[in-house]
């Protein structure tokens, strides 16, 4: 059948991966293979875990890693291990926590996360080398003229992107440049640089490591709106420029309160048609607590229009979700009364939301031809 090839074609690409990393790590890298009959063409059962089941349409799934839980509970190792074939650092490779002081660059954090990913056969996706966020205090309240901070911005690219050469599969470069109603957000880059900080820094990203996929990354351009648009206005002229950009990033920070968009697979594919990959870079929904009955299908649908949509792009490359677990969602800390974001509770217990996506890749299986 002709899925076999491409689950042979990416069991091979985790295997190297695993044997780079000096581990044998089949079991790791196949965990649903046990359950499996001698029928090598038998796919897998649909309760395998998501990573399993991904992996017949050449889909990586991944989850933003919170490293101290990933250090501190072996649970929550165990399920990132376990279910996921991407992971990306929440917080760890952001600017503030890199460079607290300036010049004193810090890559222990982000180490064992990308240590941990080659151990079990995982890809990383880093995140993120220019943001207007969780920078660091020595940058955001020192006085620099443009040109310095052009030069700034420079060599932190090139450094992040330079002590990770090799082992970051795509790069979140950009994220989160506009506002929504798809106008430019006044940040410290647009204030000093305009938008010309986008394209260097791209070009400074590929000059550093020429192989690592590099992503314009941005929230509520899901579906076809202003800010969408803008991003697609930004990538095609940055294609035309013949700007190193591989890929757009659809973060997917949804909340049940909102409802979702229907168009969000015909948006991936205007991107695509520009020659450019996309990926689900940050799913979540989130409900106003308390969780009920009607929330709690809604949360499920929410990540379904994502993922579906996913599989319906055949160069929609991964799904990450931004933690996988209410025990360490961001959501609660940011939205007061809001949460419950996660496919799994504060127990680890999978909720409808979790099976939704383990069904839609069951369903998909072997549809998706690349
Ligand atoms: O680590 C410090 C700790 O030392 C301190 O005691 C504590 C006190 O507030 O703060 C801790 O830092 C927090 C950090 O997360 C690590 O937990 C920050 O306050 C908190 O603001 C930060 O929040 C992160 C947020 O980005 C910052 O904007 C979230 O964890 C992270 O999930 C979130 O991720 C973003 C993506 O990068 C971009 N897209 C949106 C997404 C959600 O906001």
């Amino acid at each position: 059948m002709k899925e076999t090839p491409m689950r042979i074609r990416t069991y091979a690409v985790a295997a190297v991966l695993a044997v780079a990393a000096g581990t044998a790590a089949w079991a790791l890298v196949t965990p649903g293979a046990q359950a499996q009959s001698a029928d090598p063409e038998a796919p897998p059962p649909t309760n395998s875990p998501l990573r399993v089941l991904a992996a017949r349409d050449g889909l990586r799934i991944g989850t933003a890693v919170d490293t101290t839980a990933l250090a501190n509970d072996a649970t929550y190792q165990k399920l990132v291990g376990e279910q996921f074939s991407t992971v990306t650092p929440e917080n760890v490779m952001k600017w503030q926590l890199v460079e607290a002081q300036r010049g004193q660059l810090t890559w222990t954090a982000a180490d064992i996360l990308v240590n941990f990913a080659a151990a079990h056969g995982q890809l990383v996706r880093g995140h993120t080398l220019v943001w207007h966020n969780q920078l660091p205090t020595w940058l955001t309240s020192g006085t620099f003229t443009p040109a310095e901070l052009r030069q700034i911005l420079r060599r932190h690219i090139i450094d992040e992107v330079t002590h990770f050469k090799g082992r970051i599969w795509q790069w979140d470069v950009v994220n989160e440049a506009f506002n929504d109603d798809g106008t430019w957000r006044n940040t410290i880059w647009y204030q000093a640089l305009g938008p010309d900080y986008i394209a260097d820094a791209f070009r400074w990203a590929h000059q550093a490591d020429p192989r690592a996929l590099l992503f314009y990354n941005d929230y509520n351009i899901e579906g076809l709106g202003a800010k969408s648009d803008a991003v697609y206005a930004l990538v095609t002229k940055l294609r035309k420029q013949g700007v190193p950009v591989n890929g757009v990033g659809l973060q997917g920070h949804f909340g049940t309160q909102y409802g979702f968009p229907g168009d969000v697979a015909e948006n991936m594919a205007r991107f695509t048609a520009l020659g450019l990959d996309v990926a689900v870079t940050e799913a979540d929904v989130r409900s106003v607590l308390p969780m009920d009955n009607p929330k709690t299908q809604a949360q499920a649908q929410g990540y379904s229009v994502l993922l579906q949509a996913c599989l319906l792009t055949r160069r929609c490359i991964s799904f990450t979700v931004w933690g996988f677990t209410d025990k360490y969602q961001w959501v609660p800390g940011t939205f007061n009364g809001q949460g419950s974001a996660a496919l799994y509770d504060e127990n680890f217990a999978p909720k409808p939301a979790y099976h939704a996506v383990q069904l839609d890749l069951a369903l998909a299986a072997g549809t998706r031809r690349r």
